[in-house]
């Protein structure tokens, strides 16, 4: 399983020119790069620009991911982005179900549950996104929380299918805070998941799903989650938009 390691750039960079320079510079940054495999998802326009210019390096190790889509392939969804556009603009991944989503866009469980079925028949990988917030934790309800996201979300995701998604372990507090989890909190977080997931399939399928943790990543702190924690890869929010230490982070694998 390569390791992954996910560029959100959210909504920033407000230029086409500051979106390109910026990926020219992460490109020139992970050029020796290896042994992961780096998504860049910027903001919907971007994409074309960017899907032309990974065209032109064809040894280059980022791959192109979106920050959301719809649940439908075409039809009359006003101002929504299909799966289907995304993948014939050369994305490989879609983030789903991320918390400032279900936060300020009101998405809920079953809306994301669709989301990650269509993204999946289009065959595209959802990189879900699962988390408690800081009053879950609070209250000790960190399991129960990531127990109904999951469960909602795998709604009618086969045994066959679940291998193929991405869970990103993103608690919310830890999300643009620059407090992230330690890598203990984070563990118990992973295990957990693979329980349910055991639970809700089979212990060898839980073994083999790819998840990753999220929330205040830098280049100071990722290996205790990638090496100590167990975790199969990283989402980066703010650091990504900074070409050295986004480099800084990879370098660290
Ligand atoms: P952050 O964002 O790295 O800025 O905390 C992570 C995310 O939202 O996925």
């Amino acid at each position: 399983m390569k390791t992954l390691i996910i560029a959100n750039w959210k909504c920033n960079l407000l230029t086409a020119k500051s979106a390109e320079e910026l990926f020219k510079l992460l490109n020139k940054g992970l050029r020796k790069i290896r042994k992961a495999e780096i998504v860049v998802c910027p903001s919907f326009i971007y994409l074309p620009k960017l899907s032309e210019l990974l065209l032109r390096r064809k040894k280059t190790r980022i791959r192109l991911g979106a920050q959301n889509c719809f649940w439908e392939g075409k039809g009359s969804y006003t101002g929504e982005v299909s799966p289907i556009m995304l993948k014939n603009l050369g994305c490989k991944y879609i983030i789903v179900g991320h918390s400032e989503r279900r936060k300020f866009l009101n998405e809920t469980n079953q809306m994301i549950n669709r989301k990650v079925q269509a993204i999946l028949s289009f065959g595209l990988i959802p990189i879900l996104c699962i988390g408690e917030t800081k009053e879950d934790k609070e209250k000790g309800k960190i399991s129960i929380v990531l127990r109904s996201q999951i469960e909602n979300a795998l709604k009618k995701v086969s045994k066959k299918e679940i291998g193929k998604i991405v869970f990103a372990y993103e608690p919310r507090w830890a999300i643009g805070t620059g407090k992230a989890c330690s890598s203990d909190e984070a563990c118990v977080a992973r295990l957990l998941i693979q329980k349910i997931i055991a639970q809700k399939y089979s212990q060898p399928t839980a073994k083999k799903i790819q998840i990753l943790y999220g929330g205040s990543v830098n280049s100071a702190n990722v290996a205790s989650f990638v090496k100590d924690a167990g975790f199969q890869g990283v989402l980066v929010g703010s650091a990504s938009l900074d070409p050295n230490e986004f480099a800084k982070i990879v370098k660290e694998l």
